[in-house]
């Protein structure tokens, strides 16, 4: 397919700390095999980690730095996709504010999603931006008029939103924005290592893509496994055994992984055992990884680089498309030469 005729997609992160073991196997692992088939926008969103990060710009200022180098060291290729750094577009901003004005209050208050978060932030960190972060994400999707949005589920009702407002706009001022699908990963969340809950790095539960291998035989021999199992010979459990998604997710033999959930069933496996064995898998997974990054790092140009040319190709179709927006809203348009 010629690059022009290949559809978009577009997704992205909020860049709050490194990269971990959640976002390849629900997210990073499916991308690279996405950038082949389609023209992809990776978006790192600054603009919406203030949303409830506004008291930590540092942190989202080396986080855009983070996440930037842990896509090129899984294999992200800044010559097939481009890696956009939101706030470098500010066209994101105006088409969140235009979008605001044709978008009704309730579908904001009915997120589900948007609830839950508003829910466990306290009271003096509720903003007006963080109210409204659906809906620029809702703009991030239609900027560079995506097609396609792989997330996961739990940004599900951003998708259906987008949808809404893309036919809404559509049917109000004429055709722009196509209505892009959802693409759900194949695996949808991974547990945190103290297995309550998903990996999720406020919780201190993850393995992050730059752990070195230390670290990572330290994380795994402290993992949550099954409570009532006290001795290797008392049969445990192997469903929602943290230990055994990540065998699972990660390690290729799997006539190994068999065995062990055999074994450990019957009470004839120790965990430590089990947990050397998935230390080891991790490890192999991550070193590739590693390797690149630390190439990466001694070679920061070419990061400056990666970013630099996808926010070109961001601003690119972001102008395009405002433009687009302007004339079908008949918005700053009143005289040619103003522009
Ligand atoms: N909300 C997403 C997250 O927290 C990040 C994001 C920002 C995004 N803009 C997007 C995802 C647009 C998909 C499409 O991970």
């Amino acid at each position: 397919m010629a690059a022009d005729s290949k559809k978009r997609i577009l997704t992205g992160v909020r860049p709050t700390g490194a990269l971990h073991l959640g976002h390849y196997v629900g997210a990073l692992h499916n991308w690279l095999e996405l950038q082949d088939q389609y023209d992809c926008y990776f978006l790192i969103a600054d603009y919406q980690a203030l949303g409830d990060h506004f008291h930590e710009i540092d942190l989202i200022r080396d986080s855009v730095l983070q996440v930037t180098l842990d896509w090129l060291a899984v294999g992200l290729d800044p010559e097939k996709s481009a890696f956009v750094v939101q706030s470098y577009v500010p066209e994101h901003a105006e088409l969140t504010m235009l979008l605001s004005f044709i978008t009704p209050l309730g579908m904001l208050e009915r997120n589900p999603t948007l609830k839950a978060e508003i829910g466990e932030l306290p009271v003096e960190r509720r903003t007006v931006g963080f109210f409204n972060y659906p809906m620029s994400q809702v703009a991030d999707i239609l900027l560079p008029r995506a097609h396609l949005v792989p997330v996961g589920d739990d940004q599900a009702p951003h998708i259906e939103m987008t949808r809404e407002i893309a036919r809404r706009f559509n049917r109000m001022f004429g055709e722009v924005f196509p209505e892009p699908e959802t693409l759900i990963g194949r695996v949808p969340r991974l547990s945190g290592t103290d297995g309550q809950g998903k990996m999720s790095k406020s919780k201190g539960n993850v393995i992050l893509l730059s752990d070195d291998e230390a670290t990572v035989n330290k994380k795994v021999r402290g993992m949550f496994t099954d409570p009532n199992r006290v001795r290797a010979d008392i049969p445990g459990r192997v469903e929602g055994n943290p230990v055994f998604e990540y065998h699972d997710a990660f390690n290729p033999d799997t006539a190994q992984v068999d065995d062990f959930k055999e074994r450990y069933r019957k009470g004839t496996v120790g965990d430590v055992e089990v947990k050397v064995a998935l230390a080891k898998a991790l490890n192999d997974h991550l070193e590739p990884i590693r390797e690149r990054r630390a190439r990466y790092e001694q070679q920061m140009d070419l990061v400056e680089e990666a970013i630099m040319a996808g926010v070109r190709k961001g601003r690119e179709i972001a102008e395009e498309t405002m433009t687009m927006v302007r004339d079908a809203m008949r918005i700053s348009t009143y005289t040619k030469s103003w522009n």
